[in-house]
């Protein structure tokens, strides 16, 4: 699989001179004069932002794999051969590209960008054994206190959805990893903010002096070419703030009795040891995808009367739904599968990158290659009408693939329906380096939505005439992914449905 025929190498050494000059020239690709590459543009303009339109049309073009050979970057189409290469070939194609930049600022101590190694696999199963799916109820009584703190807010001060729906992203997570209530730190929240921007920063700006020339670290920070050393100090300060910050404090209360939680528990048990763990993208993309659950409930009311007819029936109206609710409420299930197809927060995954040359379906991928599931990207769809799709829009595994058809996972049989595990939620990636929270967050996005549906109306805000106001529907073109900010009504969906939420603030 990842060595060439033996057959090969010997039409190999028949090959003259200007091959070995070529040889030199490409010294780690010499196996493409047996297989070819997959076909792919050849000198390609691959733009900052929605780069994801390009990937679209390129697969119309070349196929389910696109190969760009100047930047060694492949883009994989289809979820067949995601899976054959992510997942059934994990043991190659689980690395992760880290600059010298990302080196000098901490990240590889990130375990989302952490390369494949030793290391990686240490954070990757003390992570894993904490959030796998068997131990997933301890985190229950948090996502419960913080969604209904959300549907309060949300009664309250309704205009302000999009601040809510960060706070609790940000608000599980602080309170299941550390104990932690962030509302009443602000401070912490502004710390993982500016961390948060600081990251964006180190990952976007390029410094190809330093990239080249790694002793460049040890020059002042006047020096030209040298002004990655700014960029890397305020990384690292903030990186020790955020860490060390909830850190402390979450140590702190287990050790007078004040509240246990899980870090406080690892870092007793481990002895001091840091544990690795990935904030930043677990906050946004639990936001992403709940935002993007108000934003097709405002443009499909009819969607959200039928998921609360169901709720109504099974649940009744005289409490909340809770995690035993999720088996007999398949249309919810629907609803929640079709917002994570159409709307995956990281539509184009997060690259992954190949430790060894390979040949699949008959072309040579090299070593280094930079990986890129593309599991789909909106706009990208609906302008191009008739394309070879990405994963999520493909129309041989999901006809119609444009329109919101919760249904589709109704009616159609196993592996696509909506109570087969979720490993066929393509949004949480794939392979050895598929979303290590993955449990945790569906659990949470499963439970907002099905909690607001239950107590809340979601539609078009209104203007000073009384005339609905259209929403755009518009997306960041960001490589993360939410949609931009609209306006919208919310109103609990009656005075029953008021004081379930009013009575969440007694249990809590
Ligand atoms: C709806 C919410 C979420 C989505 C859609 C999502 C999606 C993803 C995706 C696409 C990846 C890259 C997978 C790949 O490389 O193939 C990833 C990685 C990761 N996610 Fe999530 N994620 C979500 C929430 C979370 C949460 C809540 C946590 C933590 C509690 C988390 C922790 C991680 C970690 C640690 C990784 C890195 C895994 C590794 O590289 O080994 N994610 N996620």
């Amino acid at each position: 699989m990842t060595m060439a025929p033996a057959s090969s190498f010997l039409a190999l050494s028949g090959i003259a001179v200007s091959t070995v000059t070529l040889l030199y020239l490409f010294p780690r690709r010499r196996q493409s004069f047996v297989e070819p590459y997959p076909p792919g543009p050849e000198s390609p303009n691959i733009p900052a932002l929605d780069a994801w339109i390009q990937f679209q049309e390129w697969g119309r073009e070349y196929g389910d794999l696109v190969y760009i050979r100047e930047n060694n970057m492949l883009i994989l189409n289809n979820a067949h051969v995601a899976n054959d290469l992510l997942d059934k070939r994990a043991r190659i194609y689980s690395d992760r590209a880290m600059t010298n930049t990302m080196k000098l600022c901490g990240f590889d101590d990130i375990l989302s960008v952490q390369q494949y190694s030793d290391k990686w696999r240490g954070n990757r199963r003390l992570f894993q054994q904490n959030f796998r799916n068997s131990v997933n109820s301890r985190f229950y009584p948090d996502q419960y206190k913080e969604i209904h703190q959300f549907l309060q807010n949300l009664m309250d001060v309704p205009e302000e959805f999009m601040q809510h729906m960060m706070l609790l992203s940000q608000g599980i997570i602080y309170a299941s990893l550390y104990g932690l209530d962030i509302r009443s730190d602000k401070f912490v929240a502004q710390r993982v903010e500016r961390t948060v921007l600081s990251f964006a920063r180190a990952l976007s700006e390029s410094f190809p002096a330093f990239e080249r020339f790694p002793w460049l670290r040890f020059m002042p920070s006047w020096f030209p070419g040298c002004g990655f050393q700014e960029v890397a100090k305020e990384c690292i300060a903030v990186i020790n703030e955020a860490d060390t910050i909830p850190f402390d404090q979450a140590v702190k209360n287990l050790k007078m009795g004040t509240g246990t939680s899980l870090i406080a528990e690892l870092v007793l048990e481990s002895e001091g040891n840091p544990v690795a763990i990935d904030r930043i993208k677990a906050m946004g993309t639990t936001m992403s995808s709940i935002s993007s659950f108000f934003l097709t409930m405002t443009q499909h009311p009819e969607v959200q009367l039928k998921a609360q007819a169901e709720i109504d029936h099974v649940i009744g109206r005289d409490r909340l739904p809770t995690f035993e609710d999720r088996h007999s409420l398949p249309y919810v299930e629907s609803v929640y599968r079709e917002i994570m197809r159409m709307h995956p927060p990281l539509p184009a995954d997060l690259p992954h990158v190949s430790t060894e040359d390979d040949v699949y379906r008959g072309y040579y991928l090299p070593k280094g290659c930079q990986v890129i599931a593309n599991i789909c990207f909106e706009q990208a769809c609906t302008m191009l009408k008739d394309v070879r799709r990405g994963i999520n829009r493909d129309p041989n595994m999901f006809p119609e693939p444009d329109k919101f058809m919760p249904e589709r996972f109704l009616n159609s049989p196993t592996p696509t329906g909506p109570f087969t595990n979720i490993n066929n939620i393509y949004a949480f990636g794939f392979g050895r380096r598929v979303c290590a929270g993955r449990h945790m967050a569906d659990n949470t996005v499963w439970l907002t939505i099905v909690s607001v549906l239950a107590t809340l109306d979601l539609r078009k805000a209104k203007d000073d005439a009384g005339n609905e106001i259209d929403i755009p529907g518009e997306y960041t073109k960001t490589f993360f992914r939410h949609p931009v900010p609209y306006q919208s009504s919310i109103t609990p969906r009656d005075l029953q449905a008021r004081d379930l939420i009013f009575a969440t603030a007694v249990v809590h």
